[in-house]
């Protein structure tokens, strides 16, 4: 049986807080998000806008999606040379179409975008969604990044059904579900594991796995742990390795 992620999660909506000139933009995103607004900083995990855009907060740590960070791989060194894009290139296409099935925090997405390919980053769950989105809008405020921020597009919802509905199939499919628990504990820093509240883990690897097949795009890009099973259970037809992680790559015709 296919189960719908997002049914299936059980999705931690954290307070909004913002103060003075950010208090109407505080409030719509609550409101958007069926969560509560504060004018006083909440206690435990909440959601807060400032001037640096939104971030989740845990204490001293915060989670925003920060693509200015990325520019020095952007601009210094070859977008090209990115192993995400080595994986995904297809010969002969300029500007490949993208479907990344499982956006996150966007950051492979942005390096996708920032190599010239037009990519639709799907993320079901809706406080990472916000983040994602926030992000993104900030971007195109920052002349190094507008043209990649530029050709990143949001779908607020499950990519399982998202790739069901569509009728024009992308050149590739990345897909970047979960770590294994074990090697999230071990492994993920702090912030990761402030968005591990917000999320139950990947239940349903074969159901994403099969969407993207089904669309028959010209390649799936699979991110995995250096040393990670592959996802579903299914061998790739080559992999590229780094030193932490690899890339599983399907081809089809
Ligand atoms: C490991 S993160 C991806 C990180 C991302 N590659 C990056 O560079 O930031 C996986 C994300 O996929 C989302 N996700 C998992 N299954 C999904 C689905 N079926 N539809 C939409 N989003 C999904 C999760 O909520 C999570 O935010």
């Amino acid at each position: 049986m296919i189960m719908n992620n997002a049914e299936n999660q059980n999705r931690t909506i954290p307070p909004v807080h913002a103060k003075d000139v950010f208090a109407d933009e505080g409030r719509a995103l609550a409101e958007k998000l069926g969560s509560e607004f504060s004018a006083a900083k909440p206690r435990g995990l909440f959601l807060n806008i400032d001037e640096n855009g939104l971030s989740l907060m845990l204490e001293d740590t915060a989670v925003s999606v920060d693509l200015p960070k990325l520019v020095r791989r952007i601009s210094n060194s070859n977008p090209h040379g990115e192993m995400v894009v080595k994986a995904a290139k297809i010969k002969g296409k300029d500007s490949p179409t993208v479907i990344d099935a499982t956006a996150g925090l966007g950051e492979d997405s942005f390096l996708l975008a920032a190599a010239g390919f037009s990519v639709t980053l799907c993320e079901y769950n809706p406080v990472i969604c916000a983040l994602l989105q926030n992000g993104i809008e900030r971007a195109k405020c920052v002349p190094q990044l507008k043209a990649a921020a530029e050709r990143m597009t949001v779908y607020a919802g499950d990519s399982i059904e998202y790739m069901a509905s569509l009728t024009e199939k992308p050149d590739v499919v990345l897909l970047d579900p979960m770590f294994p628990e074990r090697q999230k504990s071990a492994l993920i820093k702090k912030k990761f594991q402030l968005i591990q509240q917000l999320e139950s883990p990947c239940s349903d690897e074969e159901a994403l796995l099969n969407a993207a097949v089904n669309l028959r795009p010209h390649k799936i890009v699979i991110k995995r742990p250096l040393k990670g099973a592959f996802l579903a259970g299914r061998k790739p037809d080559y992999s590229l390795n780094g030193k932490a992680i690899r890339y599983d790559c399907l081809v089809f015709a």
